[in-house]
This record gives structure tokens, C-alpha cells and sequence, in this order.
């Protein structure tokens, strides 16, 4: 069976969702599919700190009501390192402005509930198997639906939302595509655990020992992150383990609450890297999100950049439907990767001042420390972390 939309969205991630919200807001008609069932996409723990601007876009559309009472407002993060705590922050750093601790798959659930009601479709278990006519008039998507029937849609636009191991970036011809990437010796081994966090806000630790992060996602749900050599096993830290290293690399000397265990609700591990392909725009076919880059974790900023991607592309659409103008299509690609880089060298530079990398000659170890005490103590290099963590302004 064919169906026509004016824009096939590949994908029901942050990126996916918000873009068919901003569409439909904007009288623009799209259809998601997506591989995963609802449950499944409501309930992928990933990361939870959202930009000061990500959550006034996701305000202004509706998305924000349950954001806004639940989401827990930070007005600053601890960088602990010589044996203690060095806060920074953002609400004087930055006029005011701060981060919201509210998990990924939270919003995605707000973003789903918002497009039932708006009587946007969402095609779950429905995986994208081939993209056709890429330059052509009219793509095609085709999909396979829950009960394996295939269908195909015809739209003026595809959104290729659907992530790194998505489909979409693969449709594209591999001359056309320029890929840069850069791979870190370690991941993060994360858990969720029904316990108290460790502290209000977020500690980033460099320790000897490597990088630990204390984050949170509500008064007693913590989520806790340890940095783990890369390739490591999951089988490698029972419980006991990860809650031992985690008070070696706390160091409860710094001060504060020490670490309360609790069940341990999930845990996985997030390999570290970064990657861009250029440009992402090919044909009718739109890269968004982590389908046309990836950051590493350090800097909180993956789904912020996915949802910065479909602002833009969202503008884009709309100006092309309605006022005949296409420029916001072609400079696409242009506007998203001048953000896509820079948090590139955020994330970079987050990652490699807070962990322990193994090849370090002690002259590394010490120029590391340096840079930490120069963060911690000059107003304008907190002021850069600050502003860069809240979010830069939107294009
Ligand atoms: N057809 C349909 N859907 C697909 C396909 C396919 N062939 N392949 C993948 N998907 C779906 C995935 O199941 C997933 O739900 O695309 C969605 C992509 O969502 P995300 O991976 O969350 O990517 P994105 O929306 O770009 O959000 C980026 O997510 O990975 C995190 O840390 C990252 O926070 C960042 C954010
Ligand atoms: C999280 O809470 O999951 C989190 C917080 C900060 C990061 C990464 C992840 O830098």
C-alpha cells in the first residue's frame, strides 16, 4: 500500500519527535516510523540534562508542562578534584541561566503524548528498510509494519532521525559523505539506582582512579556514571564493584554526603566518541541528531544537539511550504554543523580535562591538573564551561 506525506521522519529519538511536532505546529504534515515499540523508545534510560534553550523550545510547543514541575532546575555543577569541590556557577556565570535534569526517555514520553493528541501518526514497530529516489521528485520510504507487511510512502522530504545505527546516513552514496571521527580509550559504565543522589547537583570527578559523574533524576532515583577501560564487559562490575569504585573515586574526604547504595535498577555501558558525517543534507534526504553525529557524554549535550538540528530543520520546512523559500533547505547542513563542531570541542574538551587517560606521562597528569585549577578559579574560564554547558544561543 502507498502513502503520501509531505515529510517521511525516520525515527521516534528526541530528534524525530520534535521535528513532527514543530511540523504539525507549523501546518506541515509528517508521518514517523519507527523501529521500536512505544514502550521500548518510553523507557531507553539515556542521558537527562537539558539546555536552558532546549527546554524553552520545548515549552513553547506544549511539550514542557510535566518538564516544567518535574524536571529538576540546576543553577550549577561541582568539578571535584584535589580533594574537594569547585562549583560553577551558570545562574551568575551566565545572567541567570541554568540546565534541567530531566531524563531523556521523559521527554520522549511528553513528546509522544503531545503528537496522540495532535493526531500526528506514529508507525511503532514499523522499521524504515530502504530509502529510493533520493534526488528525485518525490523519495520513497519503505517500511515494514508490526505485522511484516511491507508499504511504501511516497513524501516531498525524508528527516533521517533514526541515530547512529540507523538507515538513513546508509542511503546516502559513500562518495558524497565525508566522515570524521575520533575514538576514546574508555567508555562510561552507567547505572540507575533507587537511592538518594550523592549531592543536589552534578559532580564531575577527576580522580586518580579515573572519571566519576554524579547526576540524578529525582530525589531518589541517582544516576551514577564511572569511566571504564573501552571494549569492557558488563560482566566485569557486579554491584559490589561499581559501588566500591565509586567511593574510592568520590573520595568522601572531599566532604559532603557519603555515597547510600540501592538497588540497582539498570545498568550499561556508553562508548566514547566523537563522529560527524558531512554534509547533512543529500538530495531530498535531511541527517538529524546522532544519525549524522555523535558526541561523547562528558559535555550532556547529544540530545540537545538533536533537538537544536530539527529547530532549524523545522524553519527550514516551513519557510520552503509556505513563503516559497528554499535557502533555509540549502544552508541546512551549513548552520547545524557550525553547532554540530563547536559542541564538538566542547564535549572534547570536557572529556579529556576530567579523565584518566592511560598513556599520560606525569607531564600530562600535571598540565590536566593545571587546566582544572585555571577552570575552577579564573571568572572567565568558568564563564566558558558555564555558557557552553547552559547552551549557546540557537542559530
Ligand atoms: N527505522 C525506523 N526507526 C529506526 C530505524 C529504522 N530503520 N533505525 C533506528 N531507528 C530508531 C531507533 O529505534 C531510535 O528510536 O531511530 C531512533 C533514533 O533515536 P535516538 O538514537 O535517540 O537519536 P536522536 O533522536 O538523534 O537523539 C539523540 O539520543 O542517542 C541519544 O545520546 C543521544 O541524547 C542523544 C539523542
Ligand atoms: C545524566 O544524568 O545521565 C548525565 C549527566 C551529565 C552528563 C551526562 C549524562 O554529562
Amino acid at each position: 500500500m502507498k502513502s503520501r506525506t509531505q515529510v517521511a521522519i525516520v525515527g521516534a529519538g528526541p530528534a524525530g519527535l520534535t521535528l513532527a511536532l514543530l511540523l504539525h505546529q507549523a501546518g506541515i504534515e509528517s508521518i514517523v516510523l519507527e523501529s521500536r515499540s512505544r514502550s521500548y523508545v518510553e523507557n531507553r534510560v539515556r542521558a537527562g540534562v537539558l539546555e536552558h534553550g532546549t527546554v524553552e523550545l520545548l515549552c513553547s510547543m506544549g511539550a514542557g508542562e510535566r518538564l516544567r514541575r518535574e524536571g529538576l532546575k540546576h543553577g550549577g555543577i561541582a568539578l571535584r578534584f584535589d580533594g574537594k569541590d569547585h562549583r560553577i556557577d551558570f545562574e551568575d556565570l551566565t545572567s541567570g541561566k541554568s540546565v534541567t535534569v530531566y531524563g531523556q526517555q521523559e521527554v520522549v514520553k511528553d513528546l509522544i503524548t503531545a503528537l496522540s493528541s495532535a493526531g500526528v501518526p506514529i508507525a511503532f514497530e514499523a522499521p524504515a528498510i530502504a530509502l529510493g529516489d533520493l534526488d528525485g521528485e518525490h523519495v520513497t520510504v519503505r517500511y515494514r509494519d508490526a505485522g511484516g507487511a511491507e508499504h511504501t510512502i511516497e513524501a516531498g522530504y525524508i528527516a533521517g532521525c533514526d541515530g547512529f545505527h540507523g538507515i538513513c546516513r546508509d542511503a546516502i552514496p559513500p562518495g558524497a559523505l565525508t566522515v570524521y571521527e575520533h575514538g576514546y580509550p574508555f567508555g562510561w559504565l552507567g547505572i540507575l539506582a533507587q537511592s538518594p543522589p550523592v549531592s543536589e547537583e552534578l559532580i564531575y570527578t577527576n580522580h586518580e582512579r579515573g572519571f566519576a559523574l554524579v547526576s540524578m533524576r529525582s530525589p531518589t532515583i541517582t544516576r551514577l556514571y564511572l569511566q571504564c577501560p573501552a571494549g569492557e564487559e558488563l560482566a566485569a562490575w557486579p554491584d559490589d564493584r561499581f559501588w566500591t569504585e565509586l567511593r574510592l573515586r568520590l573520595d568522601s574526604d572531599c566532604g559532603g554526603p557519603d555515597v547510600v547504595t540501592g538497588p540497582i535498577l539498570q545498568k550499561g555501558i556508553t562508548p566514547m566518541r566523537g563522529f560527524v558525517a558531512e554534509p547533512m543534507r543529500h538530495g531530498r534526504l535531511f541527517l538529524a541528531g546522532d544519525a549524522a553525529h555523535i558526541v561523547p557524554p562528558t559535555g550532556a549535550k547529544g540530545m540537545n544537539l538533536a533537538i537544536a538540528d530539527v529547530r532549524v530543520l523545522a524553519r527550514a520546512f516551513e519557510a520552503h511550504y509556505f513563503k516559497n523559500d528554499s535557502s533555509g533547505l540549502d544552508s541546512y547542513s551549513d548552520t547545524c554543523l557550525r553547532r554540530v563542531w563547536n559542541t564538538q570541542r566542547f564535549s572534547s574538551w570536557m572529556t579529556r580535562m576530567l579523565h584518566r587517560f592511560d598513556g599520560h606521562a606525569p607531564f600530562e597528569r600535571r598540565v590536566q591538573l593545571a587546566e582544572l585549577r585555571y577552570v575552577a578559579s579564573s571568572r572567565p574560564a568558568s564563564q566558558t564551561l558555564a555558557e557552553n554547558y547552559v547552551g549557546l544561543p540557537f542559530a
